[in-house]
């Protein structure tokens, strides 16, 4: 009698706590839904600049996910992001320049967002700092969007999901606050780094690379070549601004646009190289259909600009060598 008392006694206390065990329960699997999200890093990465007001979360990433293929942000709502950076060639354009609302046509090639987070200057002249502000510009670019920063998040803030959403986000109405936060965020889990080349040099799989790739590995990493001296490190790019030699003349200033320096005209960005096969065309503006012509420039020591890095001049390399250097390169394409 005594004990079934006791076990009455014991029912009626789960009884009563399993509602606050209940509420608990309710409360973690909400903060799990705010719990910031762990970006998927290979472990060869550094580890990418993110602003203390825009940490990241899931429902951040999916708000910026959807802004980032909605025609809705252009003026005449023909227009995404997603229109001049598609996600089967790394976030890339195929176009050597890129068209926008009424296909208008702008003055450089789309680069690719995949491991864009890491980049500590955008555009091709470095002259914009950091992805939130970044997203502006095509917006306002009457070349690309052409529509106010503030109009297109008018125009938004009128659909009850992109509310709901921005709410479950940022803890306030849509706004160009969260609009430009959002896809910022999105764009920072843009992450490639399982390639054939990442698995053979920090796996230690050797059986990733051809010989071919192994060759033209070699020839890629080696003062023959001095490729590896401004596409250097484990992105393949030192970041800097040079002159590869591209032209005998060139139409766009590059870096001297954001600096006004005389030293710097004629320099753009060096671009990683990593998911280049997807990339084409090349270059700022876009004037290498294919990675055979890209070798071909470097080979013959490029133009022969005075603004020209001395790194570049002629090769002299045998036609198997090109054929390496063009398979190596091919084999920086992230898997998933
Ligand atoms: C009409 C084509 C077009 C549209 C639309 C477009 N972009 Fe771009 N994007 C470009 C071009 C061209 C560049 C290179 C500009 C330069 O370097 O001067 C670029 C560059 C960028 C960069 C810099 C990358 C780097 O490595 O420096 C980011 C980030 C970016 N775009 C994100 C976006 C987002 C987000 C949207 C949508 C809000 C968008 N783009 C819409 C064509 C476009
Ligand atoms: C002096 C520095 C420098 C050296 C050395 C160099 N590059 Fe480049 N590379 C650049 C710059 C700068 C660009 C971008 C030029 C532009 O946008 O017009 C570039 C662009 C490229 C591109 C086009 C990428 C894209 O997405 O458009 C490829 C491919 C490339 N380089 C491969 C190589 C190879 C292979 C070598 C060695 C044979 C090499 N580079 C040596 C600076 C260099």
């Amino acid at each position: 009698m005594k004990s079934n008392y006791k076990i009455k006694l014991l029912q009626n206390s789960i009884g009563k706590y399993s509602y606050a065990i209940f509420i608990l329960l309710l409360f973690f699997i909400s903060c799990d839904q705010e719990k910031g999200y762990e970006l998927e890093l290979p472990s060869h990465f550094p580890t990418p600049n993110i602003p203390a007001d825009n940490s990241l979360t899931i429902n951040r990433i999916n708000l910026g996910k959807k802004l980032f293929f909605d025609p809705m942000l252009s003026k005449d709502t023909t227009v995404s992001c997603a229109s001049c950076h598609f996600p089967t060639q790394a976030f890339s354009d195929t176009l050597p320049l890129s068209r926008g609302i009424h296909r208008n046509l702008g003055k450089r090639n789309a680069p690719s967002l995949l491991n864009v987070a890491f980049v500590p200057q955008l555009f091709r002249d470095g002259g914009v700092p950091n992805l939130e502000i970044q997203v502006i510009s095509p917006l306002e670019n009457p070349n690309e969007m052409g529509f106010k920063l503030r109009d297109a998040a008018e125009r938004l803030s009128e659909n009850d999901l992109y509310q709901k959403m921005s709410k479950s986000a940022y803890q306030r109405e849509f706004s160009p606050y969260v609009l430009v936060r959002a896809l910022a965020a999105y764009q920072r889990t843009l992450i490639g780094g399982n390639s054939r080349y990442d698995l053979f040099q920090f796996q230690n799989q050797k059986d990733q690379l051809s010989e071919g790739e192994q060759r033209g590995r070699q020839l890629f990493f080696n003062q023959k070549t001095n490729c590896s001296s401004c596409h250097e490190g484990v992105l393949f790019t030192n970041f800097a601004f040079e002159n590869n030699g591209l032209h005998e003349t060139y139409k766009d200033v590059g870096r001297a646009g954001v600096t006004m320096k005389q030293l710097d005209k004629f320099k753009f960005r060096v671009p990683s190289l990593r998911n280049v096969e997807l990339t084409a065309p090349y270059m700022h503006d876009g004037s290498f259909a294919n990675l055979e012509a890209v070798i071909e420039h470097y080979n013959q020591g490029g133009k022969q600009h005075l603004q020209q890095n001395p790194l570049i001049r002629p090769l002299y390399l045998t036609e198997r060598e090109k054929a390496d250097l063009v398979a190596f390169l091919k084999s920086l394409t992230h898997q998933n």
